[in-house]
Parts: C-alpha cells; sequence; structure tokens
C-alpha cells in the first residue's frame, strides 16, 4: 500500500515581515532547506516502513531496520511538525497573547509578564525548541522544553506555539545572542494563528 505522504513545506509570505525585528528574509530561507529535508526523510521513511519485512525474528533492539526507521521517524516527523508550527505561528503583531489562548496562559501562569519570562527562559534552557504545548484532558497550557525534534513533548498535549531555539534559526542574524533572538521573535508571534490551533485542539 501507497504511504500518505506529508505537504510540502512553504514558508508563509507573512513570516518575512519578521525582518522588521532583525530575523532576516535568507534566514527563513535557508531554514525551509532544513524543514524540507525533515518531510523528504518522514515520506521516505514512510516509503521503507511500507515495504519492511516485519517479521518479529528480523527485529532486534540494539540494531535492526524496524528500530532504526521507527527511532528516525521519531526524529525526522517531529522536526516536520515543529517547523509546520514554528512557521505558521510567526509573522504577527507579537505582543500580549489575545483571545482564548491568552485566559489560559493567565490561568496557568497567573500573568502574560510571568508566562514571557518563562517562554524566554524556557527558550535559553532547550537545546533546540520551547513548546506551548494544550492538554485537553487538563484544559490546560504548558512550556515544554524541547532538546531535540523528538524530545521532549507529552502525550495528549497539542502544539500551539512552537519556538526554535537552534543556532539556525538566528545566527545569521543574532550570531550567538539567543536571548536577543527570542526578544525579537516574541515581537512577531502570530496570536492569530495560536489561538487557530487552540480551537482546533478544542
Ligand atoms: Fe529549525
Amino acid at each position: 500500500m501507497e504511504p500518505k505522504l506529508v505537504e510540502a513545506p512553504q514558508l508563509p509570505e507573512k513570516v518575512f515581515t519578521t525582518e522588521k525585528v532583525g530575523i532576516s528574509r535568507k534566514t527563513h530561507e535557508e531554514h525551509l532547506k532544513l524543514w524540507q529535508g525533515y518531510a523528504n526523510k518522514t515520506d521516505e521513511i514512510r516509503k521503507a516502513l511500507a515495504e519492511i519485512d516485519t517479521d518479529p525474528a528480523k527485529a532486534n533492539q540494539i540494531y535492526s531496520q524496524m528500530r532504526a526507521l521507527k527511532v528516525n521517524y521519531a526524529f525526522a516527523y517531529g522536526g516536520y511538525i515543529n517547523h509546520s508550527v514554528y512557521f505558521d505561528t510567526m509573522g504577527g503583531s507579537g505582543g500580549k497573547a489575545s483571545g482564548d489562548v491568552a485566559a489560559l496562559i493567565d490561568e496557568a501562569f497567573g500573568s502574560f509578564d510571568r508566562w514571557a519570562a518563562d517562554w524566554k527562559a524556557t527558550g535559553i534552557a532547550g537545546r533546540g525548541w520551547a513548546y506551548l504545548g494544550y492538554s485537553p484532558d487538563e484544559q490546560r497550557v504548558f512550556t515544554f522544553i524541547g532538546d531535540s525534534q523528538d524530545t521532549f513533548p507529552a502525550w495528549n498535549n497539542h502544539l500551539l506555539l512552537a519556538m526554535d531555539v537552534y543556532e539556525h534559526a538566528y545566527y545569521l542574524d543574532f550570531q550567538t545572542a539567543r536571548a536577543k533572538y527570542i526578544d525579537a521573535y516574541m515581537q512577531v508571534i502570530d496570536w492569530d494563528a495560536v489561538n487557530r490551533r487552540l480551537a482546533r485542539a478544542r
């Protein structure tokens, strides 16, 4: 059976408005190539899994084709999704959260400023990502650290906002000054897009 393939990555035009805060077009154009790499490898692994010999005798936890494909799938698909959300929720007017997500942030963190400080610190404490997750079970948001494309989200959390803090997201514009990049990023969060994601999750 032919596996379903992912939608080809495309940068929404709005992301280029981040130039006004110093996150350049060139950064996004280079970043798109990485996102495409995650999409291509996701598809490649889906095709390989569609054809793999599923004989349990051939599976092995130290090394086997099944293990290699499944472990790398989480990295490839994770990278694809993380970047989809990053670019979907960027290129807005930033500032304070609006709409339903603002109420959830207030409920979980006490105030927007408290959340903003937590978000920035989470982004500095992470090796690759900061995630805002929404749990329909608890009807609550939480900011997760992502060290890699496949760590550390938790089950049943919907990804509302994803901030890439790998150096490729900012080195060209800010060199090693990650905190400055995060400050710039927070001025261009698209809260309308975040609220649309929340509505879908609910
Ligand atoms: Fe990235």
